[in-house]
Parts: structure tokens; sequence; C-alpha cells
């Protein structure tokens, strides 16, 4: 039997997209099916767009919904939920230390539990550099919606914390990946191309570890 992988991400800046991407090319060629299930926002209170202006005013407005807990509006292709998935990896971006709220949204809706009730799960968080509480809460969420935990791996920008926080700001801000911001020299923003690597070498773990493929 054909093994079958389901990626269920968000992605606004296109991170947790490639490393999606990644894993999926990596699943592909070790011989398993891959199903996509991409999560759109289409919740106005968080609308995004690129470059985000003004910016303040645009990203403190969901802060608070976000820490309050409260989910937003999100659109997927419910037809993908109606398959038996052999593992579920789940790409969750770090808003706020917290999962972004459209996959906090996703997994506690009756939706979550009809693709994780009795299957194994991998959680892979993309983020400037904070990801354990986004991990932590993800991993409960699917959890509880009847999901058994099998892996984890992080990708994270290049640089320390103040130097990340550089990169994300100017990109957020002007919607471009700028050499200079503040007078500084920055990292390109994103999951640097070993991020990359990492996450093909985790889709490859997953697939001896979970999927009963040897690649040797
Ligand atoms: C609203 C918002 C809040 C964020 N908060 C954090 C944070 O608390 N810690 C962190 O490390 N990264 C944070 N980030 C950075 C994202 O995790 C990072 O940009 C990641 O690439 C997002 O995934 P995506 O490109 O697939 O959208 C935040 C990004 C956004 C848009």
């Amino acid at each position: 039997m054909t093994p079958r992988v389901l990626l269920l991400y968000y992605s606004y800046t296109n991170q947790t997209r490639r490393v999606a991407d990644a894993m999926a090319e990596v699943f592909v060629a070790e011989g398993c099916e891959v199903t996509r299930l991409e999560l759109t926002l289409s919740d106005q209170r968080f609308s995004l767009e690129l470059p985000l202006q003004p910016f303040w005013r645009r990203i403190l407005k969901f802060v608070v919904p976000q820490l309050l807990g409260q989910t937003a509006e999100i659109k997927f292709d419910e037809q993908l939920l109606d398959a038996e998935y052999d593992l579920v990896c789940i790409g969750s971006p770090t808003w706020w230390f917290y999962p972004a709220v459209p996959i906090t949204s996703f997994l506690k809706l009756p939706a979550a539990s009809k693709v994780l009730r009795g299957s194994r799960f991998a959680v892979f968080t993309v983020c400037r550099a904070f990801w354990w509480v986004n991990y932590r809460t993800v991993r409960r969420l699917a959890t509880r919606a009847g999901g058994s935990f099998a892996d984890s791996a992080t990708f994270a920008f290049h640089g320390n914390q103040v130097q990340s926080m550089l990169s994300f700001l100017n990109y957020l801000q002007s919607g471009e990946n700028r050499e200079r911001f503040m007078g500084c020299r920055i990292y390109a923003f994103g999951v640097p191309d070993e991020g990359i690597e990492k996450a093909k070498s985790f889709a490859r773990t997953l697939a001896s570890s979970q999927l009963g493929h040897n690649s040797n």
C-alpha cells in the first residue's frame, strides 16, 4: 500500500509553504502519496497583505484577539478530509509565541477530529525565533482532536533575536528583501537554505520511522 501523507499548514509570508514544498518533494521521492491542505484566512479582523501598512496599527490589531485565544474564519478544501492518512504533518507559523490563528482555528473545529482521529501526526513549526509554545499548543490541540504525536521539527530564521526581528520588520513593512534596515545590515528574511535541507531530512526521517520506508 502506498503511504498517504497530508501536509496541513497555513502560510502568510511563504516560509511554511517553502518548508512544506521541501518535505513534499522528499515524501514523493520516497514513494508516498502527498496531499496538501493549505488553510486560507478569510476573517477581515486578520486581513493580511504585503507590505503591511500602516504596520503597527495593522499588526497590533490582531494581537488582542489572538492572545485571548479567539479563533478566526478560515477556508480549506473539506473534501480532502474524507481520505485516511497514515501521517498528518501540521505546519504552524509562530504568531506572538503561539500558533498562527488559522492553525488554532482549524484544530478547534470538528474537521480536525475528522482528519486526526486515529492518525499519527508530526508538527513542524516555522518562526523567526520562538517555537516552543507554538509547538506545545499544536501538539496539545492535535492530541485532543484524537491524533497521536509522532515527531516534530522547527525551522527558524538566521541570526539572534534582534537580527531576526530586524529582518522580519523590514520584510513586513516593505514587502522586500532589502540588505539594510534602520541603518543595520540584515539577514535575508525567512528560513535559510540549511533550514530547507533540514526539512528534507526531517521528511526522510518521518518516511523511515513512521511510514516504514527504508530509503537505503
Ligand atoms: C503576526 C505575527 C506575529 C509573529 N510573532 C512571532 C513571534 O512571537 N516569535 C517569532 O519567532 N516569530 C514571530 N513571527 C514571525 C513568523 O513566525 C515568521 O515570519 C514565519 O515565517 C511565518 O510563517 P509564514 O512565512 O509561513 O507565514 C510573527 C509573524 C507574524 C505575521
